[in-house]
Order: C-alpha cells, then structure tokens, then sequence
C-alpha cells in the first residue's frame, strides 16, 4: 500500500520515511539507511537482535512498520555513541566478555538502556513482587526476566548481566 510520505529522526538526522507502508522499521534502518548495526535476526520477533530505541523505549524493529514511526525519534546501535567514543555499555560488554560472535550485541545494549528507563519509571515485570512499589529494586532475577527477549546463542549471558549490572550500579546479588 503507499502511503504519504513522512519523516522521522534517525540518531538526530531527519530521515523520509518509506511511501510502501508494509516496509518495517527494521529493513528502513539496514536497506534504506544502511544502518547494518541493528541486526535481522528471526524477522520475526523472538530474539531480540533488531531492537532499537523509540522515543527511549525499546522496540523490536523487526515487528514495527516504518511508517508507524512518524515524527518519532529512533535511537539505534550507532546512535548510543557518545562524542565520537563507546557508550560505557559497550565498553563494560568488552571487559565482561558480554559477547561472542557480536550478532546479538547491539540489540542486548539497547535493549538494557531501554531497561534502564523503565526500572526509573518503575514498570514493573513478571517477577516484580510488590506492584505497587514506586522504585523497583533491580536484583538479578529483575534484570534477567527482563533481558529475556534478547537471546544470545553464543551464551555470553553472564557477561552481559554483568556488564549491564556493573554500568548502572544495579544489585544483582538478589
Ligand atoms: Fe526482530 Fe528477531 S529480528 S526479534
Ligand atoms: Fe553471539 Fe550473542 S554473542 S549471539
């Protein structure tokens, strides 16, 4: 179907977005913008390989249609870049060995920023005890239940929780 065209902001440049509604978010950022960070994984929504920040929540682009993003700020793998150098993320992935062969990595790292924003808003998760708490204690169950979309079949996993618990000073001793 085509659509009117719009735009949206891509790691802060104005970018058109496609007129072929049916194209995904995920396939505007690599074939169009040729942002090959975000990765394909299943293209289909079960590993966590193409997420991608919307508005500074996590997103699988695999699953969302571009056109859906209009007026919408996407914050992708080389958009977390800070100054020109690592995001600390990803620097804390290096000395945790967070990764293998690097495939699930970018999306592991927005996911977690993604996390982040939530456990600040207090979103609670499957194995959040009291709801009604107003800040929720990251412990490792909480911040494993809430990587779990993302899957690493190299089975860096530890490292990963490390690397993410080590950057925001979450308690993962729970
Ligand atoms: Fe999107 Fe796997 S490629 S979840
Ligand atoms: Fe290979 Fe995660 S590092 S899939």
């Amino acid at each position: 179907m085509i659509t009117e065209q719009g735009s949206i902001r891509v790691n802060g440049r104005d970018v058109d977005l496609p007129t072929d509604s049916r194209v995904s978010l995920l396939d505007l950022l690599r074939e169009t913008l040729h942002l090959y960070g975000t990765k394909k994984g299943c293209n289909q929504g079960a590993c966590g390989a193409c997420t991608v920040l919307v508005n500074g929540t996590r997103v699988l682009s695999c699953l969302a249609l571009a056109v859906q993003q209009q007026g919408r700020e996407v914050t992708t793998i080389e958009g977390l870049c800070e100054g020109g150098g690592l995001h600390p993320l990803q620097s804390a992935f290096i000395e945790h060995d967070g990764f293998q062969c690097g495939y699930c990595t970018p999306g592991q790292i927005c996911s977690a920023v993604g996390m982040v924003a939530e456990l600040k808003r207090g979103l609670p998760s499957h194995v959040t005890a009291d709801l009604l708490q107003e800040a929720i204690t990251p412990s490792r169950d909480e911040i494993c239940e809430r990587m779990s979309g993302n899957l690493c079949r190299c089975g860096a996993h530890n490292g990963i929780i490390q690397a993410i618990t080590e950057t925001y000073q979450l308690g993962a001793g729970n």
